[in-house]
């Protein structure tokens, strides 16, 4: 399924958001506030991940994307990277039955040569079971970077083209690596930072920004829902104006 890209066309919206993309951050910030180590912090946030996927269903919301790892966070300690790597192993372990007991399809996103390959091979099982559920698809962008994403959609453009020819959009947006999802209708990141940080760079053209300081473990779904209240609140122009968005001939 191709989904309409929200610079060539004006996207149907609604009330609930159909995507929304998630920066969960600040569980390092959880927990030295508690005078706990960071890994505490990592691990309350597995169990808001859960939380907030059981919300989404709720809502009807069709898309989540989670940023769990990104290609810098490679930088981080060493004992902190094998921390996280083994926390999503026992994540994976833990939740895909459940997952796929409420529909769920699951997708891990990104750079997964850099995984070891029992991670590797527990994703590609994961997938492969959750494959053909039709309730909320979660996506785990895991050494995902923006950038990465659409270098690797040009090479593999490259790749299968043999003309100089110009590209268009989507030429290119067909290789992204979300290309089953729409674009992002939210955007939200916890933690009091106001950066993308590299996520979802391309997808995130249209997408409403909703920052807060709630640290990602204290993120319910009352936080959830203040985020898409806040959503409701706002005009999606699309390059039009105000007048054309409200008039009878706005689309
Ligand atoms: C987000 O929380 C989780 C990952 C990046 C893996 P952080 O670990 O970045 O938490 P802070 O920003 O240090 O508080
Ligand atoms: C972004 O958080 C990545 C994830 C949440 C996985 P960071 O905490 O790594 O972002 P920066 O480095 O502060 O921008
Ligand atoms: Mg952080």
């Amino acid at each position: 399924m191709t989904h309409i890209s929200s610079t060539k066309a004006v996207p149907s919206t609604g009330a609930i958001p159909k995507h929304v993309a998630i920066i969960m951050d600040g569980n390092g910030r959880w927990a030295t506030k508690r005078f706990l180590p960071r890994v505490a912090g990592h691990v309350k946030g597995v169990e808001a991940v859960r939380g907030i996927v059981e919300a989404c269903v709720d809502r009807g919301i069709s898309f989540l994307t989670l940023f769990a790892f990104s290609s810098e966070n490679w930088r981080r300690p060493a004992d902190e990277v094998s921390l996280l790597m083994r926390l999503f192993v026992s994540a994976l372990e833990k939740e895909v039955a459940r997952m796929h007991a409420n529909n769920i399809r699951l997708k891990v996103v990104g750079d997964l040569s850099r995984f070891d390959s029992q991670l590797q091979k527990m994703i590609q099982i994961a997938e492969a079971k959750t494959a053909n559920n039709t309730g909320l698809t979660v996506s785990i962008c895991a050494n995902y970077g923006g950038r990465w994403d659409i270098i690797q959609a040009v090479n593999q453009l490259n790749a299968k083209r043999n003309t100089n020819g110009e590209i268009s959009e989507d030429d290119l947006s067909q290789y992204l690596s979300m290309a089953y999802a729409p674009e992002p209708d939210l955007f939200i990141r916890t933690g009091g930072e106001t950066r993308i940080s590299n996520f979802l760079l391309w997808q995130l053209a249209y997408s409403e920004f909703y920052f807060t300081e709630t640290f990602w473990p204290d993120f319910d779904a009352a936080a959830l829902d203040v985020a898409i209240q806040s959503y409701q609140a706002r005009e999606r122009r699309f390059g039009r104006t105000s007048a054309q968005v409200a008039g009878p001939s706005s689309q």
